[in-house]
C-alpha cells in the first residue's frame, strides 16, 4: 500500500506523505524550458508525451509521494467545445458558453477531444518513478467550473450581481457538468489514476444560502461516484468558512485545507484525514522560517492522519532549493 493510501484508507498517523499542488509548473526551470517553445497551454496539456514528462519532472528532483497529472480543470469546458485560452499575466479567457450545444454533446465527442489526458495518465502511472506512489487525477468541482464558464475569466474576489438571476439556467449547466465530470473521472481512473482530487477554488465566493445547492449537492454526487469506483477522493473547497459541515455533508476520504484555516481548530473539528494548509508564501522566505512553519503543521497533526501539502498551489517565484528543503524536512520528521 502506498503512503498516501495508508493515510487515506487506514487513517495511519505514523507517516506524513507529501505532494504539492502545482508541483509540476513554472517554478521549475525544466518546465519553463518546455513551456517557452509551447505557447499554447491547452495544446501542451493535450500532448501526452510532454504532459507526462512534465508530470514526472518534480518526482525526478524531490522525494514526493505522488504525481499529479499535468493538465487543467479547464480541460473540461474545452472538451465541451468552449474555447479556452491563457493570456500571459492575466489567466484564462473563455468564449461564450452555448448551453444548447453542450447539452447535445455525447460521451464520444468529449472523450475524443481530451483523449491525450488519459494517455498521459497511462504513461505516468506505468512509469517506474511512481512505483509505490499515487497517481493523482483531478477535476474542478461543478461550481468552480460553472464560474469560469459563465464569467469567462477568473472572478477575482466577487461575482457580478446578476450571476444567480437565472437559477433554471444554472441548474441546467450543472446537470451537463456532472455528466461529463463523471466521464472525465472514470477515464482518468481507467488509465491509472488511483486518487482523485476535486478542486473547488471558488467555493469561498458563495454566500451561505447558496452553498447547499451549488457546492454540497453537486460535489456530493461526484464524491459518491468516485467512492463507487473504489478510489479515494480528496476535496479542496478553497475559502469556505465551514469545513466541518462540508466534511459531514460530502464525506470525502480526505479534506485539503487552504492557508486561511486555523490548523489547531480544524484538527479538533474534523475526524477525516487532512491535507495541506501551509501558506505557499512561506516558501518565499528563508529556511529557518520554512522549518518553523512546516514543523508547526507536522506537530499539530502529529496524531491525526495527515498528508503534507500547501494551502494553495506553489508560487512560480519559488526557489526549487526551498522545495527540496521542505520535502526533505517532512520526510525526516
Ligand atoms: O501540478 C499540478 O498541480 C497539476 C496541474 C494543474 C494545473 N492547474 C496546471 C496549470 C492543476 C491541478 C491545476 C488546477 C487548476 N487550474 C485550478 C484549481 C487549483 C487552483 O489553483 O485554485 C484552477 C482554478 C485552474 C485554472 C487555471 N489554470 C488558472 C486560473 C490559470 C492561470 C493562473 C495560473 O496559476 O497560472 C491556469 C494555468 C495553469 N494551470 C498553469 C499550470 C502549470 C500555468 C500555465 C503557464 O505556464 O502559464
Amino acid at each position: 500500500m502506498t503512503p498516501i493510501d495508508k493515510v487515506l484508507k487506514k487513517k495511519d498517523t505514523t507517516i506524513n506523505p507529501i505532494w504539492i499542488m502545482r508541483q509540476a509548473g513554472r517554478y521549475l526551470p525544466e518546465f519553463r524550458e518546455i513551456r517557452k517553445i509551447n505557447p499554447d497551454f491547452i495544446k501542451l496539456c493535450l500532448n501526452e508525451k510532454l504532459a507526462s514528462e512534465i508530470t514526472l519532472q518534480p518526482l525526478k528532483r524531490f522525494k514526493l509521494d505522488a504525481a499529479i497529472i499535468f493538465s487543467d480543470i479547464l480541460i473540461l469546458p474545452y472538451g465541451l467545445n468552449q474555447e479556452v485560452k491563457f493570456k500571459k499575466d492575466f489567466g484564462p479567457l473563455l468564449s461564450d458558453l452555448n448551453l444548447d450545444e453542450i447539452s447535445k454533446l455525447n460521451e464520444n465527442d468529449f472523450v475524443k477531444k481530451v483523449l491525450p489526458v488519459y494517455k498521459a495518465i497511462n504513461l505516468v502511472s506505468s512509469n517506474k518513478l511512481v512505483e509505490n506512489k499515487n497517481t493523482i487525477g483531478f477535476v474542478g468541482a461543478p461550481w468552480t467550473l460553472l464560474v469560469y464558464m459563465l464569467n469567462k475569466q477568473s472572478p477575482k474576489k466577487k461575482l457580478k450581481n446578476n450571476f444567480f438571476v437565472d437559477n433554471v439556467y444554472i441548474n441546467k449547466i450543472l446537470y451537463v457538468l456532472e455528466k461529463f465530470l463523471k466521464i472525465h473521472i472514470k477515464n482518468q481512473i481507467k488509465n491509472g489514476a488511483n486518487t482523485i482530487q476535486i478542486f473547488d477554488s471558488w467555493a469561498g465566493l458563495l454566500e451561505n444560502k447558496y452553498i447547499a445547492n451549488y457546492v454540497y449537492e453537486p460535489t456530493f454526487n461526484l464524491v459518491e461516484f468516485v467512492k463507487n469506483l473504489k478510489v479515494p477522493v480528496i476535496c479542496f473547497p478553497r475559502g469556505i468558512k465551514d469545513y466541518k459541515t462540508y466534511c459531514k455533508t460530502i464525506k470525502p476520504d480526505g479534506i485539503c485545507i487552504d492557508y486561511e484555516v486555523d490548523p489547531l481548530l480544524i484538527r479538533k473539528e474534523i475526524q477525516i484525514p487532512i491535507q495541506g494548509g501551509m501558506d505557499p508564501k512561506v516558501l518565499l522566505t528563508d529556511k529557518e522560517t520554512l522549518k518553523k512553519e512546516a514543523t508547526k503543521y507536522l506537530d499539530i497533526f502529529k496524531d491525526h492522519p495527515y498528508i503534507f501539502n500547501l494551502g494553495h498551489g506553489v508560487l512560480p517565484q519559488t526557489d526549487p532549493i526551498m522545495m527540496e528543503y521542505l520535502v526533505n524536512l517532512v520526510k525526516d520528521y
